[in-house]
């Protein structure tokens, strides 16, 4: 397995050839998912004793596996939050693999933590932060989301008198279900706000003002959201730093989605107060055009993230001594051994420089703003709010919520496009309606015109 011979050189070819083709194909197919019981059915079983050869493998691959998946790089893949990497990014993933770099300690992956480092100067560039604040990349938003809330819980606890509390934060009903979920796995109570429109900092003032005394003393960070998943909306940051300067509460923001826009000079004006932040998540994988998975955290003050998580281990010792000093990306966040997933981004920034980054999320925005033209003329279908970053949710006009559903599954049989369904609440009702998100600069107003007119 860990030698070289001929057939081994030819399987490398093989597998080289195959990736090369995926990343100049121009035609991609939206998959369709099967049942698991389908898959085997048709490939049969492929771990045995003797192993059914890297041939057979790959050919079971090419030709039923890999059409059970759905590219979120295809131009009709507009639904969650797709995925548009960059030629360059992906071939430098490869690389990545290819290298055997272990990005925990400086010691060890120097030169691939130097890469990832020059990118994350770039991405504390645009959110404004003061000197001094740094991040790391690390699997996704949720692993950002949980490195950054234990931060803040550590932080809250070096206050002996916060030992052995539990910890309370307040976000909004808008905020990513993983904050939600992450306040679950470090074991605190979250407070939500109620809003399907931005977070203002008075009515997270007037949230706090209700809290009893002993929740008062709980209470240790507040969670923003710049750019919610479900509408593109992007909470009153200017006025929740306040706030939280004036509470002395740690204050988060969770840019996974939004981030990538603060390169955008359209919108950037819209993330004021973002550079008050004690903590920022941005996830390349979404729209700085990383293959996944590549999220990131940064922190106003790094050394509190380092007393967080830095992981003590007398086999560890070695990376702490004089010879191996350099940044450690296992200190700043949940992981230990980690892939460099910011290789791919440093590679593509390199190589195409800011210029292009900012034009293709320009694009984003701008098909979200020409997509809400075309409803807005369109007999059948209407926005149910103005489009927001890239985000863009609008009614069929006449159609139940299972239509909806219907109409997603047969775009989806068709490998025709992928649309998705939500809800959103106006006044008092959750309402099902359908979502746009668009990353890939690739979509065409085309696309947006077929998937319109397949609403019949
Ligand atoms: C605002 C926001 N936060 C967090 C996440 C979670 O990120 P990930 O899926 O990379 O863990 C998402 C994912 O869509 C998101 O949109």
């Amino acid at each position: 397995m860990h030698k070289i011979d001929l057939g081994l050189v030819e399987m490398t070819m093989d597998v080289m050839k195959y990736a090369i083709d995926r990343i100049s194909a121009t035609d991609r197919k939206i998959g369709k998912p099967l049942k698991a019981e389908e898959l085997k059915k048709l490939v049969g079983e492929t771990i045995t004793d003797k192993g059914i050869g890297g041939e057979n493998a790959f050919n079971l691959w090419k030709q039923h596996l890999a059409a059970a998946n759905v590219p979120v790089d295809h131009p009709r893949n507009l639904a969650f939050v797709p995925a548009a990497p960059t030629k360059a990014a992906i071939m430098f993933d490869l690389v990545t693999s290819a290298s055997s770099i272990h990005g925990a300690y400086w010691m060890e992956g120097a030169g691939g933590i130097y890469c990832e480092n020059e990118a994350m100067h770039w991405m504390v560039s645009l959110t404004g932060l003061p000197e001094g604040a740094f991040g790391v990349f690390t699997s996704g938003g949720t692993a950002a989301n949980l490195s950054a809330l234990v931060t803040a819980r550590e932080h809250w606890r070096e206050n002996e008198s916060n030992r052995g509390k539990k910890g309370l934060m307040i976000t909004s009903s808008g905020a990513h279900s993983s904050v939600k979920a992450m306040a679950k796995v470090i074991d605190v109570d979250v407070l939500l706000v109620e809003s399907e429109e931005a977070l203002q900092g008075g009515s997270l003032q007037q949230t706090i003002s209700e809290l009893s005394i002993t929740e008062r003393q709980r209470l240790f960070a507040i969670v923003a959201t710049g750019g919610t998943t479900n509408a593109g909306i992007i909470d009153d940051l200017e006025g929740i730093a306040q706030v939280c300067e004036d509470e002395n509460l740690w204050f988060h923001v969770d840019a996974a989605y939004g981030g990538g826009a603060l390169v955008a000079d359209s919108v950037r004006h819209l993330f004021n107060g973002i550079e008050r932040a004690n903590s920022i998540t941005i996830d390349p994988h979404k729209w700085m055009f990383s293959p996944y998975d590549c999220g990131a955290v940064i922190y106003r003050e790094p050394q509190l993230a380092k007393n967080a998580h830095s992981q003590q281990g007398s086999y560890l010792d070695i990376f702490k001594d004089e010879g191996a000093h350099g940044f450690n990306p296992a200190d700043y966040q949940i992981q230990l051994t980690r892939r460099v997933r910011g290789l791919p981004l440093w590679f593509s920034l390199a190589m195409h420089g800011v210029d292009r980054y900012k034009k293709a999320v320009e694009r984003g925005l701008e098909l979200a703003q020409i997509a809400g033209k075309m409803i807005e003329a369109h007999p059948d279908v209407e926005l149910v709010r103005a489009p927001s970053l890239s985000c863009v949710l609008y009614r069929r006009i006449g159609w139940e919520p299972e239509d909806y559903t219907e109409w997603t599954y047969e775009n989806h049989r068709k490998g025709f496009a992928l649309v998705t369904p939500t809800k959103y609440k106006t006044g008092d009702t959750y309402e099902t309606v359908s979502r746009f998100c668009f990353i890939n600069p690739d979509t065409t107003e085309k696309d947006i015109e077929l998937i319109l007119n397949s609403m019949h």
